[in-house]
């Protein structure tokens, strides 16, 4: 078998069996946009699961379902409004519009680190032209990325699809925050769909104008980036490629913080926990690295960021950014919104310390104020510094809102027992393109066999779309009513059974093995005569071996092997 790829014969199987349909084929499709087929859908269901079983399960993480579109505010404050731009060019004879980076990528290492400046100068001194019509490329321009929309009829309220679904776990802080009793480390997930109107989406499934993600948020204090399992992995080796310019390097975990390659434990934890993911998925780990971001290649947010590349057939390809948000993303928020979103640190001991507090000046509030003006002293003293925006100070008073400016409050030093102090927390961010991690799977299972014209898809057990074949030797003599009664005792969302009984045996076999189904059982004419009644043969795929076993041990047989049992061991 041959493990030579070719993305169009992946595609295409994926096509005719039903993985993934190119969107609105009908009206002449869309680039960038596909539908998953049922074999799609239970796969990629399949791979979520996963996801949940180690962030919802041994993590103990909570999940979450937030809102598509977002008002603008929430972009504002995220910074995706000013920043989540990529750098496009027109053709000024024809019009068409290219990603700039992606013209000049024969001339740099990095090109999308490169400015506006730098690419207009590049065109100029490689003598770069439209490659549609050789014609001359305007000035390069930014082009965000989100696409716009608007809530509620006409444009009384401009929103946007998000681009990430990250940023409705950050805008419900308050609500996780005491759902989780106060406590952190708080780790949340959420997977759904994101958004992002690409200038040239191309490869394939590779860069999708709406995609899904597995997003997690782990807010942490941000002087204990440690992490309790750390010790557990500590001793496991990791491919890394550091942005210091050196080669990939293979060490163990704790290798990687004892020198300073990973930040902090937690960072460290959360980049092993994806490769063991990515791993228990079927990508191979020779196919696997973890390259840290230059320092000028960092979306907007992030202060540290791994990503996880995937060598396919389109080279090396990031699906996951391990991203170390730092506080951007409360903070901005908070600054936005006018809320506090904080933590509060509870000390062993309460500490004498020295503390700026707000003191209302009570002569000023008072004739303004009359009677509300005790009221208003004693909401703003519970108030602090933080609460402060450009100079001024909101409060909600019985449903009125009063901005009060720095002649009605001062901030005053001292120094109080206290028993604990506000921080705002940081955010370690796991964030996995779903469909890019779906297609890796697919090529890093497919294997042809040029000579036999044969395909097989050696997807593990957990994610294979459908885990047994049911077949009749022949459909009649009851073997078929037999055959029925076992799909109909194994088949469930867990243990997708198909029944098939048209073709040859050995088509039926390689029609499961085109879509990586692990296991096929077969009901012949010892199953229900003769000294082997009632047993049936079970297949494997990936060896082809054949054992005969007693028809009621089939569900626990299946049962046993999708968590791990050998065939060999039957
Ligand atoms: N939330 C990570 C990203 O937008 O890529």
């Amino acid at each position: 078998m041959s493990k030579e790829i070719n993305s169009a014969d992946l595609l295409s199987l994926c096509r005719r069996r039903g993985f993934i349909w190119p969107s609105f084929e009908l009206y002449g499709g869309v680039a960038g946009m596909f539908d998953y087929g049922p074999l799609g859908s239970n796969m990629r269901n399949n791979i979520v699961e996963i996801w949940r079983d180690i962030y919802r399960g041994r993590e103990g993480f909570i999940e979450i379902d937030s809102e598509t579109v977002n008002p603008r505010e929430v972009f504002k404050a995220s910074g995706h409004v000013d920043e989540f731009a990529d750098l496009i060019t027109y053709c000024e004879e024809c019009e068409s519009a290219f990603r700039a980076d992606h013209l000049v990528k024969e001339f740099f290492n990095n090109p999308d680190v490169l400015s506006q400046k730098e690419l207009d100068e590049a065109f100029v001194k490689f003598g770069v032209k439209c490659p549609e019509c050789g014609g001359k490329l305007g000035p390069v321009e930014e082009f965000n990325l989100m696409f716009k929309t608007s809530i509620g009829p006409g444009s009384s309220r401009v929103g946007y699809l998000r681009p990430e679904t990250a940023q409705g776990i950050f805008v419900n802080y308050p609500n996780l925050y005491r759902y989780n009793r106060e406590k952190l480390p708080l780790g949340v997930i959420q997977t759904g769909r994101g958004y992002r109107n690409e200038i040239a989406p191309r490869q394939g499934m590779i860069r999708m104008r709406e995609f899904n993600m597995m997003e997690v948020e782990l807010f942490v204090d941000p002087e204990d980036k440690g992490w309790v399992r750390f010790p557990d992995i500590e001793n496991d080796p990791i491919t890394l490629v550091p942005n210091t310019g050196t080669e990939a390097l293979t060490m163990t975990v704790g290798e990687a913080v004892k020198n300073g390659i990973i930040a902090n434990k937690v960072l460290a934890y959360f980049v092993y926990t994806t490769q063991q993911l990515l791993t228990r998925l079927g990508i191979d780990p020779k196919r696997l690295r973890f390259r840290q971001h230059l320092r000028d290649e960092m979306a907007h947010y992030a202060m540290d960021c791994w990503d996880a590349e995937v060598l396919l057939s389109y080279g090396w390809i990031e699906v996951t950014g391990v991203a170390d948000r730092g506080c951007w993303d409360l903070s901005r928020h908070a600054e936005f919104s006018g809320t506090e979103l904080t933590h509060f640190k509870k000390f062993d001991e309460p500490k004498e310390m020295e503390i700026d507090k707000i003191k209302a000046k009570h002569k000023a509030l008072g004739p303004k104020f009359k009677e509300r003006a005790k009221a208003i002293a004693e909401m703003m003293e519970t108030r602090t510094p933080m609460d402060i925006k450009e100079g001024k100070l909101y409060l909600n008073l019985d449903g009125e809102e009063i901005i009060l400016d720095d002649g009605f409050f001062e901030v005053v030093r001292v120094r109080e027992k206290v028993s604990g102090e506000r921080v705002v927390p940081h955010v370690i961010e796991p964030s996995h393109g779903l469909d890019r991690i779906f297609y890796s799977v697919l090529e890093h299972s497919f294997e042809h066999d040029e000579k036999e014209d044969y395909t097989v898809l050696k997807l593990l057990p957990e994610v294979a779309p459908i885990k047994v074949g049911i077949f009749p030797l022949m459909e009649k003599d009851g073997l078929d009513t037999f055959a029925m009664d076992i799909y109909r005792k194994v088949h469930s969302p867990r243990m997708e059974a198909y029944y098939d009984g048209s073709g040859t045996i050995g088509k039926r076999y390689a029609r499961m093995d085109e879509v990586g189904t692990p296991w096929c059982i077969t009901v012949d004419y010892e199953s229900v005569e003769g000294p082997n009644k009632n047993t049936v043969t079970i297949r494997d795929r990936d060896t082809t071996a054949q054992k005969r076993i007693p028809v009621d041990s089939v569900p626990d047989v299946l049962r046993s092997m999708l968590y791990g049992r050998p065939f060999d061991d039957l």
